[in-house]
């Protein structure tokens, strides 16, 4: 089946996507280019899951989707191939992991060189590292009894969770928070900061 991609601006520096889940932040991502506020063009989103509803928000926005895991391409060698081939070939200025939930190959992290972000949602240093993604986050803050809690926009480096951070943002606990209230004002917030950040890198000469 051929698939219709929106045309593509060749002024406009470019934005890969990768995403696991939902892809919320990548539909924040998608109406920002849309008007014109990200500054740059979204050319594609990676997904490790086939079944992810980001894949969907991608194709229903025009944006080519494609699921990339070793199952479906038969080796992690062969992700990474397709990741480098994707960077190259539409020369992407910025790679953003929007709720991607595999490690990226070092290659790639290489290739872009500081621009990849990931997006975390708690104050990094705390609450994260192996294990600390999704309610699991939530749950320990609220577990520790810390007062706020937050957002955090980081480089990606070879070392999970640590890279430099560029942006943070914090979120009140309140009393009587569950991890699902706490963890849908942590994404309000996540959703009023990603494209932000991107935005400050695309403008970067
Ligand atoms: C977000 O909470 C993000 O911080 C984390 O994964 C979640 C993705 O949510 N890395 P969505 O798929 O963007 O809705």
């Amino acid at each position: 089946m051929s698939q219709k991609f929106t045309t593509k601006n060749p002024s406009k520096p470019t934005v890969g996507v990768l995403c696991s889940g939902g892809g919320s932040n990548l539909q924040v991502l998608i109406d920002r280019a849309r008007t014109g506020e990200l500054g740059g063009e979204i050319r594609w989103v990676v997904s490790n899951n086939g079944d992810a509803f980001a894949l969907e928000r991608a194709r229903n926005a025009g944006i080519e989707a494609i699921h990339a895991s070793a199952k479906s391409l038969g080796s992690l060698e062969a992700v990474e191939a397709k990741m480098l081939e994707l960077i190259d070939r539409d020369q992407i200025k910025v790679l953003v992991l929007a709720g991607y939930m595999k490690a990226i190959p070092v290659s790639v992290i290489h290739r872009l060189n500081g621009r990849v972000l990931n997006i975390h949602p708690a104050l990094l240093p705390a609450f994260g590292g192996v294990g600390m993604y999704g309610h699991f986050v939530h749950e320990a803050v609220l577990a520790s009894g810390a007062m706020w809690t937050g957002v955090t926009i980081h480089l990606v480096t070879e070392k999970y969770d640590e890279g430099p951070i560029v942006a943070q943002r914090v979120v009140a606990v309140y009393p009587g928070d569950t991890p699902e209230s706490l963890g849908a004002r942590v994404l309000a917030m996540e959703h009023d900061t990603l494209w932000r950040e991107v935005r400050t890198i695309l403008e970067r000469p």
